[in-house]
Formats: C-alpha cells, sequence, structure tokens
C-alpha cells in the first residue's frame, strides 16, 4: 500500500517542562519527601507520585480518577473551568467551522494538519479499504434483529483481529498503519448493517466515489429500489458532529483503550473495548438516553420542571441526561457549538421538532436551578447531539453508534501515542477491605 506521505515519520510532540525548582514536599509520619512537579504545554500542574510508594510505602487512593494524570498526552488538551477544547493546538471552533473530519482523524492520528498531497493520500486509503470481508457478515447475520448496535459494532470490531491475525504481536510502522486505514474505512460499512438488518432490508456495499460521511448516508439510506441522493446539508451537519466527537483526551472509554492496549493487545481488541465503555448511558449511551426522556417528557405533558426535581431528589435514581460532566465546570464547547447546528439543521430540512422546545425549555430551568448552579451542572455534548441525528433520519438506537464513529480517531490516536511512547503496562493498585488472614474450614465443619 502507499505510504500516507510522511505522516509516519512525525514524531509524537512532547511538550513537557519538568523544573526541578518545583518541586512538592510531603510530610508522612515525621518524615519529608520531595516530588517533582511537572507542567504541561498549557501550564497545567501535576506531582509526579511515580516514586511514592518505593520512598513512603504509602499508594495514593483516588477512585473514578477524579485526580489522576494517568498519562502524558499531545494530542489534545481541555480546559474544564474555561471551556476549551484542543486538538493538537487547534481549537474546536476553528475545526468544526473550516475542518473535515478525515482531516481532523489525519490531525489527531498523525500530529499536523495534513497538505493537500497527504490528504489525498489518505483519502484514497480509506476509500479503497471500505469493503468488509463477506465472511464476517455470516457473523453479523448469527445477531438477532433486534440486537443493539453498539453490542453488534463491538462484536464486529473485536472480530476484525480475527480477520488481521497479523495485528498480534509487534508490528511494523507499516502493518499498524494498514490496521488503523482498516478501521476507519470499514467501521461505517459495518455500523450500516445493523440499521438495514432492523429494517428488514439488504445491507448496502460502500460507494468509493462518495466522501466519507456521503458513503455512510448512502449505505444507511439508499434502496435498491430507489436512488439515494445524499442532502449536502445533511451531510455537512454530519461531517461537524463527527469532528465534535472525535477526541475528549483521557475519558472512559479511551482510558479502556490504552489500557487493554497496554498488554500489548492488537488495535481491533483495544477498540472494540472503547466501543463497549462508551456504551454506557453515564458515558456516550447518554445521547439515546437524553433523546428517550425528552420523549418521555413529552407523553407527560411536557412537564419539565417535574423532571428538574426528580433529578434533585436522590432517591428518584434518576438523573437528567445530557447534563453534567466530568471536567466542564463552567460549559462544554461542544454543546455550544451543537445547540447552535441543531437550530441551523432543522431551519434547514424545514423540520419542527417538538423535542427541540421541550430541550430548551429543559436546559433554561435547569441552568436557574441552585441544585444545577451549584454542582456546576450544564448541558454536554449529547443534550442536542440526538436532536440533530434524529433530524438526519438516524434512529434512536444508533446514536451511540455515531458517536463512536466520531470518537474513532480519538481512539486510534490515543491507542498509536500510547505505543509509541511505550508506556508500561497499566496496572493500577489498591487498598484491600476484605476479611484478614484466616485459617480454611472443611465444609463438613462449617456452620
Ligand atoms: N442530574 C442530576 N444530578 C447530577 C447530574 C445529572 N445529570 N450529574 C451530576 N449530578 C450531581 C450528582 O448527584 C452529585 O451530587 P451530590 O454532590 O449532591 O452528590 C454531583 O452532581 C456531582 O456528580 P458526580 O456524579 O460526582 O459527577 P461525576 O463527575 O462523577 O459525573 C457524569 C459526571 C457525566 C457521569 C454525570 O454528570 C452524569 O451522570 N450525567 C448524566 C449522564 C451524561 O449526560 N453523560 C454524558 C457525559 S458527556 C459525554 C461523554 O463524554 O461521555
Amino acid at each position: 500500500m502507499t505510504p500516507i506521505g510522511s505522516a509516519l515519520s512525525l514524531t509524537p510532540f512532547n511538550f513537557i517542562l519538568i523544573s526541578m525548582s518545583q518541586i512538592a514536599e510531603l510530610t508522612l509520619d515525621g518524615k519529608k519527601y520531595e516530588f517533582p512537579i511537572i507542567e504541561g504545554s498549557e501550564q497545567e500542574k501535576a506531582i509526579d507520585i511515580s516514586k511514592l510508594r518505593d520512598q513512603t510505602g504509602y499508594i495514593t487512593i483516588d477512585s473514578g480518577y477524579k485526580n489522576t494524570g494517568a498519562t502524558k498526552s499531545a494530542i489534545t488538551f481541555l480546559d474544564g473551568e474555561e471551556g476549551i477544547l484542543n486538538y493538537r493546538g487547534y481549537s474546536i471552533e476553528d475545526l468544526a467551522e473550516k475542518s473535515s473530519f478525515l482531516e481532523v482523524a489525519y490531525l489527531l492520528i498523525y500530529g499536523e494538519l495534513p497538505t493537500e498531497k497527504q490528504f489525498a493520500e489518505f483519502e484514497h486509503e480509506i476509500r479503497t479499504h471500505t469493503l468488509v470481508n463477506e465472511d464476517m457478515r455470516k457473523i453479523f447475520e448469527g445477531f438477532p434483529v433486534n440486537a443493539h448496535p453498539m453490542g453488534v459494532l463491538s462484536s464486529l470490531v473485536s472480530a476484525m483481529s480475527a480477520f488481521y491475525p497479523d495485528a498480534n504481536g509487534q508490528n511494523s510502522e507499516e502493518a499498524t498503519q494498514l490496521h488503523i486505514i482498516r478501521l476507519l474505512a470499514k467501521l461505517p460499512t459495518i455500523a450500516t448493517w445493523s440499521y438495514k438488518k432492523s429494517q428488514g432490508h439488504p445491507v448496502n456495499y460502500p460507494q468509493n466515489d462518495l466522501d466519507y460521511c456521503s458513503n455512510f448516508l448512502n449505505m444507511m439510506f439508499s434502496l435498491p429500489v430507489a436512488k439515494y441522493n445524499v442532502d449536502p446539508v445533511v451531510s455537512a451537519a454530519l461531517n461537524k458532529l463527527l469532528i465534535l466527537h472525535a477526541d475528549h483526551e483521557q475519558n472512559c472509554s479511551t482510558s479502556t483503550v490504552r489500557l487493554v492496549g497496554s498488554s500489548h493487545a492488537n488495535i481491533f481488541s483495544s477498540i472494540s473495548s472503547g466501543i463497549s465503555a462508551l456504551w454506557g448511558p453515564l458515558h456516550g449511551g447518554a445521547n439515546q438516553e437524553v433523546i428517550e426522556m425528552l420523549e418521555a417528557i413529552k407523553a407527560d405533558g411536557g412537564d419539565t420542571q417535574k423532571y428538574i426535581n426528580m433529578a434533585k431528589d436522590k432517591s428518584s435514581g434518576f438523573r437528567l441526561f445530557g447534563f453534567g460532566h466530568r471536567v466542564y465546570k463552567n460549559f462544554d464547547p461542544r454543546a455550544r457549538i451543537i445547540k447552535k447546528a441543531a437550530d441551523d439543521v432543522l431551519n434547514k430540512l424545514g423540520i419542527n421538532d417538538p423535542v427541540l422546545e421541550i430541550a430548551q425549555k429543559l436546559e433554561k430551568a435547569a441552568l436557574e436551578d441552585e441544585y444545577f448552579v451549584q454542582r456546576k451542572l450544564y448541558p454536554n455534548v449529547d443534550f442536542y447531539s440526538g436532536i440533530i441525528y434524529r433530524a438526519l433520519g438516524i434512529p434512536t438506537n444508533m446514536f451511540t453508534v455515531m458517536f463512536a464513529i466520531g470518537r474513532l480517531p480519538g481512539w486510534i490516536a490515543q491507542w498509536k501515542e500510547m505505543r509509541e511512547n511505550k508506556e508500561p503496562i497499566g496496572r493500577p493498585r489498591q487498598i484491600y477491605t476484605g476479611a484478614p488472614k484466616r485459617d480454611f474450614v472443611l465444609m463438613s465443619e462449617r456452620k
């Protein structure tokens, strides 16, 4: 295969500065210890505790990793207080406005925006690897018609490791490059199969003369009996949504990809684990939950206050889906862009979706409510994305699949960075809270 310009020779950036004048002091049991402070290229700071246990016998504990930096990464920067999100230094606002999803994928994976020649080669490689092995179809055909598309997606991506067994073990740069292209090219093809099956329609083959988003839309919506013309408004909206989802530093699914990959598991298995992690309703699965929640509010007479009250009542077990974020404590810049895009897309397509009004009402009520203000809970990327997906004709149970297609370049970039930086196997420690050592009692003697 053609190597993609000079992309493979790019070395990952590493702007980490270690200033020995910046030391954190810790006093434990009357003894003083010193630990270096690390500063990133956007001045965020960390205490390097990698020698803590060796020196003191203590570990740190941080359930949910709220305060733990798992890695140094040169891919994505986000500042939750200021609402900043940059991919490789470029702001999400600029990229969403001026770039394309594949260009952003290239940027994330190889570290720089491509030249025209590099991009043409990259796109060509992807276009010519969209076809999926027919034996994968046989596996797919064994899934029940009502299987959730996320379960199918993660299974089939995992199955790719059986179709490309050379991904196991040490891979040359060229072999890894081919696996990356295969993932980017085939994920949309596989993703459309579940929808087609759910409709009782034959699956469509990719059309290599179409661009990435148009090809996906064509595989979703064209029928053997009628030609499907890709609406440029729909294709542009999809392009924007995919860019907004393309990476988000060390979130749950990305950390999963890096952790699984740190055992040197192959790229397909690592990405498949990421897809499974994304499916959860607290992560990417929230976009499906949001629309179902908005529909429920509509069916219940549109009383948004009732649902705000329920979300505030801890005993209800109900959360306002699409609200709150582990890192963003001011606003989610992706949500701002998506909210505006939802308005634009619905206007351009002439769609009047009553749940958009409910979403706006709910957002306004929550942002004025002391509970949400105090806890800094704002709409996140999932709050308005479903409304756009719906306007594009994507069914609700495919929303998280759309998130996965968008996040794929981020997962790949993070997996690649982790392997190139030769990161050690991920293996957190714990504080044991079970029974202390005790003697085994024979079953016949147990009471
Ligand atoms: N509705 C009601 N209360 C909430 C919500 C919510 N959506 N989110 C957080 N809270 C409350 C929570 O009960 C807690 O209250 P208290 O301090 O009284 O115990 C406080 O806010 C802090 O919440 P937390 O669960 O400790 O925060 P976290 O950082 O661990 O969780 C979150 C972040 C995204 C999992 C959470 O906000 C949530 O469950 N949101 C709804 C699901 C959702 O929309 N997920 C999509 C996230 S964005 C897409 C992605 O990248 O995954």
